[in-house]
């Protein structure tokens, strides 16, 4: 499959938006290679929590992320490989959720994967999701889109997530730690959870998968962007 060269689509905004979904779908459409962020984020959380290194410890959690090999394999749907290890299942697990945002936060970590991420983008057209890719990763992309939708409506997909994939989460738990990891990302200092002044904001309250990937496709393709 050839690789469109220059698109870049960036699709920002909080957990449980259907950011990943969506992306995944418009670049199979668009023949891009789907770069996801969060899954990088959530690597070095993973790795700290293995590594017992105390979340608050900026100064050893950023030493980490420098060291440790994060590699989205784009040829495997979606393998995330952690220091030779494939993480895929385990960085979704709540007890990572949970620690991530904390991880995220810290200008060490941000600047290392932040320069993963451009190496990315060099490699060909991508679809990167986020929550800092239109204001900060890539602040040229061509087509910016920051998703929503209601905090209940995130929840309920996430949960349904977690529970088709065999996990026993209550909702309310989910709800609990989407809404605490929001506000973790929207007030963090760097490059905060914010659309870029550019991003065309999409809320997904009540669409489907299908009418959203539509839409964001239709935008792509509306001047060759
Ligand atoms: O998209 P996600 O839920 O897998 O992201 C996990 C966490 O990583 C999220 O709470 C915030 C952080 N993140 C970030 O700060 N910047 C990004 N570009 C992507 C994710």
């Amino acid at each position: 499959m050839k690789h469109s060269q220059k698109m870049q689509i960036t699709i920002d905004g909080p957990a449980g938006a259907g950011k990943s979904t969506v992306a995944k779908r418009i670049a199979k459409q668009l023949r891009l290679f789907y770069v996801d962020t969060g899954a990088m984020y959530r690597a070095i959380a993973y790795k700290a929590l293995q590594s017992k290194i105390r979340l608050e410890d900026e100064h050893s959690v950023s030493h980490l992320a420098k060291t440790t090999e994060v590699i989205l394999d784009h040829s495997a749907e979606g393998t995330v490989w952690c220091d030779g290890e494939n993480v895929t299942q385990a960085i979704r697990n709540p007890e990572v959720s949970r620690a991530v945002s904390t991880v995220a936060a810290y200008l060490g970590v941000r600047e290392r994967l932040v320069e993963l991420q451009r190496r990315e983008a060099e490699r060909g057209g991508v679809v990167m999701d986020g929550r800092d890719i239109g204001t900060h990763v890539l602040p040229d992309a061509s087509l910016k889109i920051f998703l929503t939708a209601s905090l209940t409506e995130r929840a309920n997909r996430r949960w349904l997530e977690l529970v088709k994939a065999g996990k026993e989460v209550l909702l309310e738990e989910v709800s609990h730690d989407m809404q605490k990891r929001d506000q973790q990302d929207t007030e963090r200092e760097v490059s905060p959870l914010e659309p870029a002044h550019d991003a065309v904001i999409l809320d997904t309250t009540g669409l489907s998968v299908e009418e959203i990937v539509a839409k964001i496709v239709a935008m792509a393709q509306e001047d060759g962007r």
